[in-house]
């Protein structure tokens, strides 16, 4: 425990805010331990990145965490392709893998594999290969793709044994027949089947570029499959490449348990990744719905409440509802973002209350719900403290901004200056809800 706590501290020192980074650690130390994660690692990594693959990976097994390793080595089998005279086929995506493509590939996988173990065990972290017995397969189509496996089941034994022993299991993507014949399996499948039957919390998928990028090169932050990508896959901009990875996660994660998510990031980043509630790399939900209620839902008030509360760390007065003329609420599905509407000066929305768990931030859900809010209200106002970390972005939001003394009044789609006035006042007069603190936020 003490050298996890020093680990923590290294950690902490590289990150910069510690809270994210100890309930970060809380979250994925609360699931089983072979559910963590996935990590998915492409071969070009492991080819170059493997000094940074091994830190990340050996930080996270000091941390206690054991994710599951899984890798390809495409680029290396087409390197030893090149100098074995074999030439590379594919079919429908796919490498045909004739007999003499297994001979040269099978030994390129198992270094491949070896090179990871070995660089974990050289800092000190128990690792262990596992090469087969993992994908149980069939030939899927013998006449075009040789011994290419399609899966028929994923066995967690040698993995499981591998976490229950401490040591990090890497997987290679290779599979056998019941009688044992050895077939090639594309990774971005054997990803997929592996983690359909371990449903972890966390999907990794470890590239060079360390994310997906928009169309100015840029990584894409969070993408939820809900809310973005039938906008996402139109655009001219993305690829087929692009379009086949996020056809391909959409399909993953609609099979997965709703909190479970997807991050694209590089070796370096992964601790960031993990660990802030920005992230480094692009992350992907399913998504959740934001529903729109004319009351407060009797069944989620209380969970309300104790969300609210949690979030700004002080107490609602028992009677803070007393009074208030509530529009509405945008509430969304798992409960961890609201926006409390309420009636304002002229049939004006005032935002009463604007609410994400710092957890549900790094997830975009911030922003979700604020589009969501906007396209509702055309016309609000609301109002926050000038030191409140979130000041900054009320203030590029709005339309127009008035700050007296600590406070500052946002109001959007108002430019009569009369009405603008009064909306102020009426910020400033509105009661908070919370004890102690009567007619303030
Ligand atoms: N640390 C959190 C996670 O791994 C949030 C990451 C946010 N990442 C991002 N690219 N927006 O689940």
């Amino acid at each position: 425990m003490a050298e996890v706590r020093r680990t923590v501290i290294e950690l902490l020192g590289q990150l910069g805010s510690s809270r994210e980074a100890r309930q970060y650690l809380k979250q994925f130390s609360r699931i089983e331990e072979s559910r963590f994660a996935v990590v998915k690692v492409g071969g070009a990594v492991l080819q170059e990145d493997i000094d940074e693959l091994a830190a990340a990976l050996a930080f996270l097994h000091r941390l206690g965490l054991t994710p599951i390793v899984l890798h390809g080595a495409g680029p290396q089998l087409d390197e030893a392709m090149a100098e074995a005279g074999v030439p590379v086929r594919k079919h429908d995506g796919l490498r045909v893998t004739t007999e003499a493509v297994m001979a040269v590939a099978r030994p390129v996988i198992y270094r491949a594999n070896a090179t990871l173990v070995d660089a974990l065990e050289a800092r000190g972290v128990r690792a262990r290969g596992i090469l087969h017995g993992v994908f149980n397969a069939r030939l899927a189509d013998p006449e075009n793709l040789g011994l290419v496996g399609q899966i028929d089941s994923v066995e967690l034994d040698p993995v499981r044994s591998a976490v229950g022993a401490g040591a990090l299991p890497v997987v290679a993507c290779l599979g056998e027949s019941p009688g044992g014949q050895v077939m090639n399996i594309n990774a971005d499948i054997a990803t997929r089947e592996l983690v359909w039957t371990v449903r972890p919390y966390k999907v990794i998928f470890l590239t060079g570029t360390g994310g997906l990028l928009d169309q100015n090169g840029r990584i894409i932050s969070a993408i939820s499959i809900s809310g973005d990508y039938e906008h996402l896959i139109a655009q001219d901009w993305v690829h087929s490449g692009m379009q086949l990875k996020l056809a391909q996660i959409k399909d993953m994660l609609e099979r997965l348990p709703p909190e479970t998510s997807v991050s694209i990031t590089s070796a370096s980043k992964l601790t960031r990744e993990l660990f802030t509630h920005t992230g480094a790399g692009t992350l992907i939900r399913r998504g959740e719905r934001i529903d729109w209620f004319d009351v407060i839902p009797g069944e989620r008030a209380a969970a309300l409440e104790s969300m609210l509360e949690d979030s700004f760390g002080r107490r609602l007065r028992p009677d803070w509802r007393h009074g208030r003329e509530l529009q509405g609420i945008l509430l969304a599905e798992s409960g961890r973002a609201a926006a409390l509407i309420a009636r304002g000066v002229d049939g004006i929305p005032y935002l009463d209350k604007f609410v994400v768990t710092p957890e549900a931030q790094g997830e975009g859900l911030a922003a979700a719900l604020w589009q969501i809010l906007r396209a509702r209200c055309p016309r609000m106002y609301w109002r926050s403290r000038a030191g409140n970390p979130i000041a900054g972005w009320y203030l590029q939001q709005a339309h127009a901004s008035f700050r007296r003394g600590e406070w500052i009044v946002h109001v959007i789609g108002v430019d009569d200056f009369g009405l603008l006035e009064r909306l102020v006042e009426d910020a400033h007069s509105r009661d908070s809800g919370w004890e102690e603190d009567g007619f303030e936020s």
